[in-house]
């Protein structure tokens, strides 16, 4: 089933870009995505978006948008926006301050390292992706109302009404979404004898209505958090879970806290960047490239020129090779975090680059310091009125999760637990090789690639920014960053702007098809790196705002989703 969810991504996104051939814009060509004067949320779907935007005009703040908007993807853009998974939140206050929110997914109680392996010690096929044993303790209804009670203003049942009233009026289907529900219907089937709201042979136009989840956030709005983690929606959810082989027990969703985190900080030519810390690997792999890439002053190469991708990749090379071996969950696991961002670690990684040859991956392991995950995410990006800034990356993992879906609650479940280390050294879905640190043990968070970052500049904010991408994440959130900074795109150009990756293993440079000249690929080639234009037909659906020289707000909405820009 990992080749058939590798196939899922593939299929899904060459519809994708099928729909989107029209919007594939020249990045050459000027182009400015949304301008608001005081307030903005871009996310995947237009009706969450609304509603986020909508919840800052009646004088919410971000933090009241970003449950508003949450919800809503739940709701509208059940591919990922989720209740059943789990996310990160990054946020700047208008004071400046700034802070995370890690409301990732946990190992049941009853979980154990090899549970995903079978007595000769090979990985089982498909447990740890589908069904009810893939699915990780959720936290988003943990991180909606934490976020909320800390700093949202407004009354939750002023935000919680409009979700419901969205999933009982219903939500239209688009074109991509008909196409991914006839891809999924089959998967659905297998898993959920019992049905989902999702059977049947939806068009484009169509409305989907979605009663079961409008009750669940009804009885959410009522009884707050404590209905998902104790109350009436716990035992039926636990419950349900076990009906379909699954572990998780009311004793795990009762103990299940979304976490404060002290966020991933560095600077960068004149940035500070501000990014998700473990147990997402996004900002300490993102802090390591940008802090490698730094003396190369990139910004003297073309943009996606040969010697641009060639540091670049090399210094996702590096990191990614960290990244396997050093990060897990914080609460179980050391992670040497200012050693691996150090600039004396960082640089040393670097010495053996040269622009002459690739340096093939099989050289490059972990360093020595002392002491694995897709466009099936989600990303959306809020400024308010008051100056406050969030970056919220949320997930099911894979597309409709473990496509376990809970008729009684209304929605699917995620499929988190694939993104531990089944087995050191066996890839996950998104081909990311884990280690022990990364290794499955009860209550602990999965590593997750999910980057959502802030960038200020001169002490002031400037951008908000995240994708989904799985293991593409970190790079197409650099790559955004480093098109505004480095080579003066508007927040629209640098999100349309063709992709590459590199991530460590497989020693390949993924590149979205057609986007880049045979001649910079057949450049690239003669010095020695395997290029791959087949694996992902798109990388990153990035969504950003960027505060714009006069103060204004410009969004970068995905045109490789249906990601849309709201505000006023
Ligand atoms: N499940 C994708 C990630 O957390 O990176």
């Amino acid at each position: 089933m990992k080749k058939l969810l590798f196939i899922f991504c593939f299929a899904f996104i060459l519809i994708n870009c099928k729909n989107n051939s029209e919007k594939n814009v020249n990045p050459k060509t000027k182009t400015i995505g949304l301008i608001t004067e005081k307030a903005m949320v871009v996310s995947a779907r237009v009706e969450a978006s609304k509603i986020g935007s909508a919840i800052l005009q009646k004088g919410g703040n971000a933090f009241d948008a970003m449950a508003a908007t949450e919800l809503a993807l739940a709701v509208a853009y059940p591919y990922a926006g989720n209740i059943g998974g789990g996310g990160f939140m990054v946020y700047r206050l208008n004071s400046g301050e700034i802070g995370a929110l890690d409301y990732r997914e946990k190992a049941p109680l009853a979980a154990t390292k090899d549970m995903y392996v079978d007595k000769n010690g090979n990985v089982i096929p498909d447990k740890s992706t589908v069904g009810a044993m893939a699915v990780g303790v959720p936290g988003t209804i943990a991180g909606v109302f934490a976020s909320h009670k800390r700093f949202g203003i407004l009354p939750i049942e002023d935000i919680i009404q409009p979700v419901i009233d969205l999933a009982r009026k219903g939500v239209v289907v688009t074109a991509k979404q008909e196409a991914r529900l006839e891809y999924f219907q089959p998967y659905f089937n297998q898993v959920n004898p019992h049905g989902t709201v999702l059977d049947g042979s939806w068009k484009e136009n169509d409305t989907i209505k979605y009663p079961a989840l409008a009750n669940t956030l009804k009885a959410l709005m009522k009884n707050g958090k404590d209905e998902f983690y104790k109350g009436e929606t716990a035992k039926i959810l636990a419950e349900f879970i076990q009906s379909q082989g699954g572990i998780i027990t009311e004793e795990d969703l009762s103990r299940y806290e979304a976490k404060w985190r002290k966020p991933i900080t560095f600077e960068y030519n004149g940035l500070k960047i501000i990014s998700m810390s473990p147990p997402s690997s996004g900002g300490i792999c993102l802090a390591q490239i940008m802090t490698m890439i730094e003396p190369y002053k990139v910004s003297e190469f073309e943009h996606n020129s040969l010697e641009y991708i060639q540091v670049i990749t090399e210094a996702e090379r590096r990191a990614y090779a960290d990244r396997s071996y050093y990060l897990g969950d914080p609460d179980f696991v050391n992670i040497p975090v200012e050693s691996l961002i150090s600039q004396a670690y960082v640089t040393d990684r670097m010495q053996d680059f040269s622009f002459e040859n690739a340096t093939p991956s099989n050289k490059v392991s972990h360093g020595k310091v002392d002491i694995i995950e897709s466009n099936e995410t989600t990303h959306y990006s809020i400024v308010d009125q008051f100056g406050n800034a969030i970056a919220v990356t949320t997930t099911l993992n894979s597309g409709f999760g473990s496509k376990l879906y809970c008729p009684e609650l209304g929605f699917f479940l995620n499929n988190e637990m694939d993104d531990f280390s089944s087995k050191p050294g066996v890839p996950n879905v998104y081909g990311l090789i884990g280690a022990q640190a990364n290794s499955i043990l009860p209550e602990k968070r999965m590593l997750s690639s999910m980057t959502p970052t802030i960038v200020e500049k001169d002490g002031e904010l400037l951008m908000s920014v995240g994708t989904p991408g799985g293991s593409t994440i970190i790079t197409s959130v650099l790559q955004t960053i480093l098109n505004v900074h480095e080579h003066n795109m508007s927040m629209q150009e640098a999100v349309n702007a063709a992709r590459f990756h590199h991530q460590w293993l497989p020693d390949e440079i993924r590149m979205e098809p057609g986007r880049f000249s045979k001649e910079l690929i057949r450049q690239l080639e003669t010095k020695g790196y395997i290029i791959n234009e087949e694996r992902s037909p798109v990388i990153g659906i990035v969504d950003g705002i960027l505060v714009t020289d006069d103060g204004k707000l410009e969004g970068g909405a995905d045109w490789r989703g249906d990601d849309t820009a709201i505000g006023f």
